[in-house]
């Protein structure tokens, strides 16, 4: 009788958990017809964020970055490169013609973990120091006094309101930085204090950029017909040229020129057209910025890792197909996108590399090849539907500006050809997580249709973010 009951309530379990992740995947769902009006909700509050500051969570942040690099950027130049956990310099060559970019010593540093969320002086002499030593080594700095200007392109990856291409306020940290004491600091002064407190000899030019504006230098020098970029990583984000006379919150300040980037921190943009499950509240609710960055909290590797983890954690309360001892499953973050990722494209037939981190990991010995299943569904369902919302914020972007095909002439057809239309890419999500790519290009083709798509291409740059800088300083130089 006990082993008849025992099955009884396993079936129960398992019936319960295949619920959870039924009821899930029907929240998550992404048919085309909704995507179509995200990528229309994308292009409205795009024109409402440029209309006014506060006009739309879309923040659509002025660059000043008017020109992008084209090819013929000659000289030596610096990067630096502030990314999640580490911190890059780089000094970048540039010969003159599009071929010739040769990166010269390339280092990258962890930043110690206090220094994330510590104080803004803390940070900057870390990087300055970083910089010195890098400039040092290369022979070019230490004792003998250089007067040489040494141009530097800086690339911070958050929000900031520019005034200028080399200054700019802090608006609010993103992704896991929270350092209190640089919100509305001029991020280039306080770049410009640390290096002069490092005691490093030289003269900095510096310009600063998000790193989805480096992104969209590098793939401009390498394909003229690139239009925006796009960064999948920890964070999310995207960027594209604007005609300055659309840029409405700004009408006639800006009359030096026809066109200007404009990163619109696109990981803060809201709909009420967004699939929106009881885990993504939840998720909102625990994070240290509630309310922002919520197309972001459903997209970017920060947090998708986590979502599967609240759904496994869902499913270890309603049924036993985790047995006993799932408590591990409840601490935050303990699942990373990146382990998410292994177990989602785990090819081995009795999925091994599923059981084994869920063993390593979470301490969940013996889970049945059948309940290893359902936790590569859930990664599919988080994946899918994160790689779709993009795919629809990046054709809301050709929506705007007219490469969507939605209406003729305005829609980038030269006599009745389609333009060709390329947005570049970076970011580890799209690069290296192939099923996270295979969705993101499918979604978009099938957004698009079959006539337009073809002249839409997506196109991987390799380290926009900090060779991109170096461009930007480059075709922005006060030697030109
Ligand atoms: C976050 C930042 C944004 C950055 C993106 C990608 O969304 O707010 O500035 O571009 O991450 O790194």
């Amino acid at each position: 009788a006990v082993a008849v009951w025992r099955r009884v309530r396993s079936r129960r379990g398992w019936a319960r958990a295949v619920a959870v992740l039924k009821e899930f995947e029907e929240g998550c769902a992404t048919p085309v017809s909704r995507l179509r009006q995200v990528v229309d909700a994308m292009a409205v509050e795009m024109h409402a964020g440029l209309a006014s500051d506060g006009g739309s969570k879309l923040r659509m942040l002025l660059t000043f970055v008017d020109a992008l690099p084209n090819g013929d950027e000659k000289g030596t130049y610096y990067a630096l490169h502030l990314g999640g956990a580490n911190f890059r310099v780089l000094k970048v060559e540039l010969g003159g013609t599009r071929s010739a970019i040769m990166k010269h010593q390339d280092e990258y540093q962890l930043i110690p973990q206090d220094l994330v969320t510590s104080t803004i002086e803390g940070l900057f002499d870390f990087l300055a120091m970083t910089l010195k030593r890098l400039v040092e080594k290369d022979g070019e700095g230490s004792g003998q006094s250089d007067d040489t200007i040494k141009e530097l392109g800086f690339t911070f990856p958050f929000p900031l309101k520019q005034l200028s291409i080399s200054s700019g306020t802090l608006v609010k940290w993103t992704k896991e930085f929270a350092i209190e004491d640089a919100n509305g600091k001029d991020v280039a002064q306080c770049l410009h204090e640390a290096l002069i407190k490092s005691g490093l000899e030289m003269r900095v030019a510096a310009l600063q950029v998000n790193d989805t504006v480096g992104t969209l230098a590098l793939g401009h020098y390498e394909d003229e017909d690139t239009v925006a970029a796009v960064i999948i990583g920890t964070g999310t984000n995207a960027c594209y040229v604007e005609r300055t006379d659309a840029i409405i919150k700004c009408q006639g300040l800006l009359t030096n020129s026809d066109e200007m980037v404009i990163n619109m921190e696109w990981g803060n943009f809201w709909s009420s057209h967004l699939p929106r499950t009881p885990y993504d509240f939840d998720l909102d609710d625990d994070s240290p910025n509630q309310y922002d960055q919520g197309f972001e909290k459903m997209i970017s590797g920060m947090y998708l890792g986590d979502i599967v983890r609240r759904v496994l954690l869902r499913m270890s309360q309603q049924s036993d197909i985790f047995g006993e001892c799932a408590h591990l499953l409840s601490t935050p973050f303990i699942l990373s996108t990146p382990l998410m990722a292994s177990m989602h494209e785990d090819s081995t037939p009795d999925l091994k590399v599923v059981e084994r981190i869920l063993l390593d990991e979470f301490k969940l010995p013996n889970v049945s090849l059948k309940a290893r299943r359902l936790v590569v569904r859930v990664c599919d369902v988080v994946t899918q539907r994160a790689a779709r919302l993009a795919a629809a914020g990046i054709v809301g972007i050709l929506k705007k500006i007219g490469r969507d095909g939605s209406g003729g002439v305005a829609s980038g057809r030269v006599r009745g050809k389609p333009k060709r239309t390329v947005v570049a890419i970076e970011g580890a999500l799209y690069v290296s997580y192939s099923s996270f790519k295979e969705y993101l290009n499918e979604a978009v083709a099938e957004i698009l249709g079959e006539e337009v798509a073809p002249n839409v291409v997506l196109r991987v740059t390799e380290d926009g973010s900090g060779v991109g800088a170096a461009l930007l300083a480059a075709s922005h130089s006060l030697q030109r």
